[in-house]
């Protein structure tokens, strides 16, 4: 049993101090479930729908503005008002403005599709629940690009009951030259907050600027809704004194809100109302010059229908999303304990996060679907193979379709012959949303990681999904970088790998080990022996015959030749564990796993990357979890765990931080790297408990004949492999 985690001191005294004003009555601190998270996610389902709260606000929700991944507030407030008096429950910043007084928060929790907020306001207790729907394989619903915000009322004996909610002009990342738009349709009212003049596919600090942010909702059968736009203190004002809103769509300015009241009027014990927040894009992707448009769009082409259908669709999508949060708990749990659940609880909606669903604009062809993923802050760089790559974990449980989804594109382009390189490419396109290639033949260079990454994706979709012709279609490309393995990856020439941050290296041990696994990956998927042969020969040499070891075989070094102090984590050895390939033989994991369990290298958070950095990767770490033995895995796992929940930071899910204090920074820091889609490599550990492995998932379309037999148990085998030695 654990405890549930406690706000740290401080915010006491704070309360004390400086806001004793509202906290007044707000003695108690927050309880966090089932941990303090850096950042709740609240709408977060690609990447120009993804708001935060950082979990440093949520003792002062009521006052509290969410953030959009990058970084900037945006405007959301909820206010309720009971018997004729206002408590704003969130995103109401001046209070004072108005007679609006705080709810108390008294608990926050996060499970894999919903963030959860409950208050009290006065005689009432309410919950905020924000849920962006996980459901990849039901393209439909997974494409749309809304969340939900679902307020209940509980505990009310015939109180007098009005719900309100508002968003901004910074959900448009230009407030000043935003616009609002108010429609009634298909039976709900919605607000659309646009750039008129923004160009289509500009983006600002991240944030789209074409394209509508929405605010909807509908009067239910007991409830009446009203809405209203115009300066924020007084709609809010309004809705205080009045408990509706008037209709009125005022001139628009940057300190403007659009707003939706819902009137419950007397309700005994509970009631709920649903508003949606969005953010649409038309044309949602420029691939290779054709727009893209999300999935939905085939069905539910216009705005209000979509938003319709989404309301619609409230019901199964939550009852969905309850079995999936509770399988995927209890399954990692299962995996590698409750610390292990709880990474992979916050990183789900992340993962998605990074994605859109998309099919042609002009044909709506639901048999073209493509999968579009942006590198979040690293670079917003389009479909990179090695972002693919590591997040492939969360794929390979949750729908394996999304790793074809994902390479289609770059297939496509690979196979119209506009890359002509002898490796594959890096990435789509240099930035988010333009898929457009890189016909000038300037991706960033990454030879042996790309080629190895294709090879070892390829295969993951075919293991995973039973389906050979898919990758057959492309054999003779991914022969050209097999070849393009078999000839480069001893002698290696100065090169980035993934990590680009650590700078280019020639004959690095960990690509020379991706190598080896992707040869074995391709003969193993095109039956040719001949590759298979020499990625055994390949790590014969690096591991038995000690090329890639130090002499006395503690462990692979970082680079060779005669570099024996030096070391990374081969964490390109999980794809051989996964899909048991018996590329290295055990007694090379034996050898990881007692070097990566040793004190020298683990920081306060954790292994970095290798000898030289003091900084580590979580999605890697977690694939090199899953070559390890037990004992070290949940070493690894505590010191995720450990960094994920330690209170220093707020932003979403870095998959990128300081691991140790040995070169003076500050542990447990985060660099850079926010709300990436990487942190599906956090799946590693339920992957090797086999493909499709949530059951509770809805299958739509249903994908192409699935079998799991001999696939489910690569982790049971490896172990006992190990454990014989
Ligand atoms: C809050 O609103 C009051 C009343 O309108 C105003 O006097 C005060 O300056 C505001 N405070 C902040 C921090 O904006
Ligand atoms: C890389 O390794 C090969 C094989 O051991 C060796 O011949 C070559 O000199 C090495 N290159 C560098 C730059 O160390």
């Amino acid at each position: 049993m654990r405890l549930d985690w406690q706000a740290p001191l401080g915010l006491g005294s704070l309360c004390a101090s400086v806001l004793s004003f509202f906290c007044s009555e707000q003695q108690s601190a927050v309880s966090h479930h089932p941990v303090l998270p850096p950042s709740y996610p609240l709408a977060v389902r690609n990447p120009y729908l993804s708001a935060w709260m950082p979990s440093d606000r949520v003792q002062n929700l009521p006052h509290a503005e969410p953030q959009f991944w990058a970084g900037q507030n945006l405007g959301w407030s909820v206010i309720v008002r009971v018997d004729g008096r206002a408590y704003s429950l969130m995103g109401v910043k001046n209070t004072s403005a108005s007679d609006i007084h705080p709810a108390i928060v008294h608990r926050a929790e996060f499970t894999a599709s919903h963030s959860v907020f409950d208050l009290s306001a006065g005689p009432v207790a309410l919950t905020l629940d924000f849920f962006s729907p996980v459901s990849p394989s039901n393209y439909l619903r997974h494409s749309l690009p809304f969340s939900y915000l679902t307020v209940h009322v509980t505990k009310s004996r015939g109180h007098d009951i009005q719900v309100y909610s508002d968003i901004d002009g910074r959900w448009t990342g230009r407030p000043r030259r935003s616009q609002s738009a108010f429609e009634e349709a298909d039976g709900l009212a919605y607000y659309s907050l646009t750039v008129p003049t923004a160009r289509k596919y500009a983006e600002a600090n991240d944030m789209a600027l074409w394209g509508q942010a929405i605010l909807a909702s509908r009067p239910s059968d007991s409830s009446t809704l009203t809405a209203s736009s115009g300066n924020a203190a007084e709609v809010r004002g309004l809705f205080a004194g009045e408990g509706n809103l008037a209709g009125v769509h005022e001139a628009w300015s940057h300190e403007s809100v659009v707003a939706l009241a819902h009137d419950l009027g007397k309700v005994d014990g509970g009631a709920s109302v649903n508003f949606v927040v969005g953010y649409e894009r038309d044309h949602a992707i420029n691939y290779l010059g054709e727009p893209q448009t999300g999935y939905y769009r085939a069905k539910y082409p216009t705005t209000s229908k979509a938003l319709s259908f989404f309301l619609d669709d409230y019901g199964d999508a939550l009852l969905e999303s309850l079995k999936l949060d509770q399988e995927l708990a209890s399954s990692a749990t299962a995996a590698a304990g409750p610390k292990y659940a709880d990474i992979v609880t916050l990183s789900t909606r992340q993962a998605y996060g990074g994605i859109d669903v998309t099919i042609p604009a002009d044909s709506l062809d639901t048999n073209e679907v493509l999968a579009f993923i942006k590198e979040l802050s690293s670079d917003g760089n389009v479909n990179t193979i090695d972002v693919i790559m590591p997040a492939f974990p969360i794929y390979y449980v949750m729908d394996p379709d999304y790793i074809r989804l994902l390479l289609e594109p770059v297939m496509k382009y690979l196979d119209a012959g506009r890359w002509r390189l002898p490796y594959t490419i890096h990435d789509l396109g240099s930035s988010y949303p333009h898929a457009t290639g890189h016909d000038d033949q300037r991706a960033e260079p990454m030879p042996i990681e790309e080629c190895g990454n294709l090879l070892v994706l390829a295969l993951a979709y075919v293991r995973a999904t039973g389906d050979v012709s898919w990758a057959a279609q492309y054999t003779e490309i991914f022969k050209q970088y097999a070849d393009y393995l078999v000839h480069n990856s001893i002698d290696i020439a100065n090169q980035l790998s993934s990590n680009d941050a650590a700078g280019p290296l020639p004959n690095e041990t960990n690509l020379a080990i991706k190598a080896a696994v992707g040869l074995k990956a391709f003969g193993e998927m095109s039956g040719y022996e001949y590759y298979s042969r020499v990625g055994n020969e390949h790590a014969n040499l690096f591991f038995e015959q000690g090329l890639g070891t130090d002499d006395e075989k503690t462990h692979f070094v970082l680079r060779y030749p005669d570099r024996p102090k030096s070391w990374k984590t081969p964490y390109n050895l999980f794809p051989d564990v996964l899909f048991d390939l018996d590329t290295f033989p055990a007694e090379a994991y034996k050898m990881n796993d007692a070097f990566f369990r040793s004190k020298s290298v683990r920081g306060e958070y954790g292994v970095p990357l290798d000898n030289r950095q003091d900084w580590a990767k979580s999605d890697w770490n977690m694939w090199l979890a899953g070559t390890f033995g037990t004992a070290t895995r949940d070493e690894f796992v505590d010191d995720l765990w450990a960094f994920m929940t330690s209170g220093k930071h707020t932003w979403p899910f870095s998959d990128r931080y300081v691991a140790t204090s040995k070169k003076g920074a500050n542990p447990g820091t985060p660099i850079l790297c926010r709300a990436r889609p990487t942190v599906g490599g956090h799946f590693a550990l339920l992957a090797l408990q086999g493909p499709r492995s949530m059951k509770s998932l809805s299958r739509y379309p249903s994908g192409p004949g699935i079998s799991n037999q001999g696939y489910g148990k690569a982790e049971a085998r490896f172990r006992s492999r190990i454990e014989e030695l």
